[in-house]
């Protein structure tokens, strides 16, 4: 037989030389919780392996992170006080503020990125400012660049806009321009779906909607030429990285964001894809890490340059093993 598929796959230094998609150290980005209190430790119930920090133990996790080498993380800030205003989000003295801050004096050179929302910072848990039952758009947005900005000025490297409010990139980065920011790179969640697959993330940050969901903001699971759009917009108002989120269900979106426009593209394997596999792999009924590389590399394959995983430290342990 001429052609024999088989022949390149006879030995793994074969199949190394033929691999078309890497899974790398560099692909990852770590999310961190971070709460008030001191000494605090405290295990996310829905999701095995993660934690939620005070600002003081942060530390200890931060050298592991440096240690494997993961290059960067995101940070979910989760408050003591909630009101209407959410007013704890862009306190300058608040958790996130107080955390980056720690982080960039221990670790200057790991890349430290916030999520900009406003959903664990509110009392109703939404991710905008609240009015009769309807969630404010433009207010919300004003409240947001606030947020942002204080990010900036406590030390983030990069931010993380997560609201899916309109015209929130190009706020976010109007006001970083003209208090000088000009080089701070923000990563938006762009295409960010309404789904269900944010369960177990809403313990970790306390952040689930008080009334109602999020669909009047957040993208119809059934729709992708919406999604193009709002990432075309969200470049247009100044993105310099466009999330897709979740990714397991949504590899087309991640595969036509990248060939449409051609920018880093971010994958978020959010807390439900992360908590399904656990669960899966306390019953024995799976291979954790066959399965974690298989599915990140399939995000990879899809068009992702970067995956935000509560699996980045395992596998940043997996590859040096491998
Ligand atoms: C905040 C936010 C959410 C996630 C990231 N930022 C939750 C939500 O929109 O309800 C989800 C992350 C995860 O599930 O791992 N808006």
């Amino acid at each position: 037989m001429l052609i024999r598929m088989r022949r390149l796959r006879q030995k793994p230094a074969l199949r190394r030389l033929v691999r078309e998609t890497h899974l790398t150290l560099d692909d990852l980005i770590y999310p961190v919780f971070v709460v008030e209190g001191h000494g605090v430790v405290q295990p996310v119930q829905a999701m095995p392996g993660v934690n939620r920090y005070s600002v003081d133990t942060l530390p200890r996790l931060l050298d592991r992170v440096v240690e494997l080498g993961v290059p960067g993380i995101i940070l979910f800030g989760v408050p003591d006080t909630k009101d209407d205003r959410a007013t704890a989000a862009y306190d300058p003295d608040g958790v996130v503020q107080r955390a980056v801050a720690t982080v960039k004096a221990c670790y200057p050179d790991l890349l430290v990125i916030t999520d900009v929302c406003l959903c664990a910072y509110t009392d109703h848990g939404h991710c905008g400012l609240v009015e009769k039952g309807v969630i404010l758009n433009d207010p919300s947005v004003e409240l947001l660049a606030r947020t942002a900005l204080s990010h900036a000025r406590a030390g983030a490297d990069m931010v993380a806009p997560s609201d899916m409010m309109d015209g929130r990139i190009g706020a976010i980065r109007e006001l970083l321009d003209a208090e000088g920011y000009v080089h701070l790179p923000i990563m938006s969640y762009a295409a960010k779906y309404a789904s269900a697959f944010y369960g177990p993330f809403r313990e970790a940050a306390g952040s689930a909607p008080q009334f109602g969901d999020r669909r009047t903001y957040q993208l119809d699971p059934a729709n992708v030429a919406e999604a193009l759009r709002e990432v075309a917009l969200d470049l247009e108002e100044g993105a310099d990285i466009v999330m897709v989120k979740p990714a397991l269900a949504y590899l087309d979106v991640i595969r036509q964001v990248k060939e449409t426009f051609g920018v880093p593209v971010a994958a978020y394997n959010v807390s439900g894809e992360y908590s399904l596999v656990k669960a899966a792999a306390a019953r024995g009924w799976v291979d954790e890490r066959a399965l974690v590389l298989e599915m990140l590399t399939g995000m990879k394959r899809a068009g992702a340059d970067i995956i935000l995983t509560y699996f980045a430290l395992d596998v940043a342990r997996w590859l040096k093993e491998a």
